[in-house]
């Protein structure tokens, strides 16, 4: 049986139990959205500027009245609220910078199980926020599941990436964006008020965050452990075998070993490379700024824009019901997602990629126009948000997904942590910068906003078009090669002899 063709329970369950992982990380980040009015409320009620007595006034006052009783519009509300947002981006943040050293210290599946810890403490600090100053303890609990989350978006990827058949590296890959995108509709669901978003039961919607963390702890133990970093870090070629069995089922595995071998030879050459070296290495230079650039194109195009402001955007393009908009946004972004696993092994990640993002281009300036003359003619607004719509399928058919996992594909074994590191900090620190400055962009370029995105988007798919190679159904090796290609050997030059030197000596993992 051909050995990159294998697809067995045990890869099924693998898989699976790994992008648990994504699903609570696609949960946390659109959870927050929805209560965001019957929090501020218990907010307010906990600092004492909101109580039951204002409630029954503002039933019974006008709509202006009812804005100024309103505690999202007390200082210490908002700045609490806000707090509450992003302090789950800063936790990310600074975690993405320890998937490495948390992936390389028992493994990827110990790595997995460790870090479990944090996702349920998380949960439960928010559950029970009741129990104290609830703003206080939401505050904690978002901090740490942004850690979680952080340590996941890169462990996850590293460990589907290490030991999916290359023929199924994409469609494999893909699915932990599958599973962050379903996180996010179903906190979208659940979040509604007649179901969990409402004031009993919200602290039981943000508690749920560490629910999916319970079953991966349960399952992780079923799940081998990467072949290439036990025989490559660990040197454990037997346990790398069985390994490989029970992720292939009994096939000659001669091939895969020997792939194995020749980056483990890659790899004695560059023991440990760590972030900083990675990013002083000439070596890897053309791989990084591919890795980079991808992730930024990922947040800068403006989807989380879409997905944090949806509803006011919604608003503003004059949609009656925005929050079933939302929901169905999050439906198109789950169903896109399962479109690109079907492809993305077949027309290849480099063509998704440029079709999507050259897609969401024309959406961005479609938007505009239908944000301008709304106005003028009614039926813009339909114009306005088909283009939403289309703007979101585009990026989940390519410039979604993909970043997430070619990062280990562009990466042989040695700098491939460094790198997902790297890039998941890239990630979450435009992730964050978005975030935080959309309104006041929006309220700076009003209906010209996504004008910038487009710009940006034309950028990304210029350099697609010229920088980012085919990685489909290669080796690690062959990858390696095609960023080689045109650079002289290592040894040939003294500079590089000396960088790989660098690289050899250092050990600030
Ligand atoms: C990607 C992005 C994330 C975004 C999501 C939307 O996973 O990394 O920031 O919210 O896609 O589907």
């Amino acid at each position: 049986m051909d050995s990159g063709k294998q697809l067995t329970s045990t890869l099924a369950v693998a898989v699976f139990t790994a992008v648990l992982g994504s699903l609570q990380y696609g949960y946390s980040l659109g959870v927050i959205n929805a209560p965001q009015k019957v929090i501020e409320r218990h907010y307010g009620r906990a600092l004492g500027i909101w109580s039951d007595r204002m409630a029954i006034l503002s039933e019974n006052t006008t709509e202006e009245d009812d804005e100024l009783l309103s505690p999202g519009k007390h200082p210490d509300v908002i700045m609490y609220w806000s707090l509450s947002v992003a302090i789950f981006s800063v936790g990310g943040m600074l975690s993405s910078f320890m998937v490495g050293f948390v992936g390389d210290l028992k493994g990827r599946v110990k790595g997995m199980l460790m870090v479990n810890v944090l996702a349920i403490a998380g949960g439960l600090l928010m559950g029970l926020c009741r129990m104290w100053k609830p703003h206080i303890m939401v505050i904690s609990g978002r901090a740490v599941m942004g850690f979680y989350c952080g340590l996941a978006s890169g462990l996850v990827p590293m460990y589907i990436g290490e030991i999916a058949p290359k023929a199924y590296r994409g469609a494999l890959g893909t699915l932990h964006q599958l599973a962050i995108v379903t996180g996010i509709l179903i906190s979208q669901v659940l979040g509604l008020d007649f179901v969990l978003g409402n004031d009993d039961m919200w602290p039981l919607l943000l508690a749920l965050s560490g629910a999916p963390a319970i079953l991966q702890s349960l399952l992780l133990p079923l799940c081998p452990e990467s072949p290439r970093y036990l025989y490559i870090l660990l040197n454990k070629e037997q346990e790398a075998k069985k390994s490989l069995y029970r992720l292939k089922g009994s096939y000659d595995e001669t091939s895969d070993l020997e792939e194995m071998r020749r980056e483990k030879e890659e790899a004695a050459k560059e023991p440990k490379i760590s972030i900083l070296s990675l990013i002083c290495s000439s070596v890897y230079r053309k791989q990084l700024f591919v890795a980079l650039m991808m992730h930024l194109s990922q947040q800068l195009s403006g989807i989380n824009a879409i997905f944090y402001y949806s509803t006011a955007i919604f608003t503003m393009a004059g949609v009656a019901q925005p929050v079933y908009a939302t929901i169905g946004v999050g439906a198109i972004n789950t169903i896109f997602t399962m479109v690109s696993v079907a492809l993305v092994d077949k027309a290849g990640r480099r063509t998704l990629t440029l079709v999507g993002l050259g897609g969401m281009c024309l959406c961005a300036i479609a938007m505009t126009v239908g944000l301008q003359f709304q106005n003028n003619f009614s039926w813009m607004s339909y114009v306005s948000m088909s283009a939403i719509f289309l703007f979101v399928s585009f990026f989940e058919i390519g410039p979604g997904p993909i970043p997430w996992f070619i990062v280990a594909e562009l990466f042989s074994q040695g700098p491939r942590p460094a790198a997902i590191a790297l890039a998941g900090f890239c990630n979450w620190t435009s992730n964050f910068i978005v975030g935080m400055t959309f309104p006041y962009i929006q309220a700076w370029l009003n209906s010209y906003v996504f004008i910038l995105f487009a710009v940006l988007l034309l950028i990304f798919t210029v350099f697609t078009y010229f920088r980012v190679p085919e990685t489909k159904g290669k080796t690690f090796e062959e990858i390696a090669a095609i960023f080689q290609k045109g650079r002289k050997k290592p040894a040939q030059t003294p500079k590089d002899n000396c960088e790989l030197q660098q690289l050899k000596t250092s050990t600030d993992a």
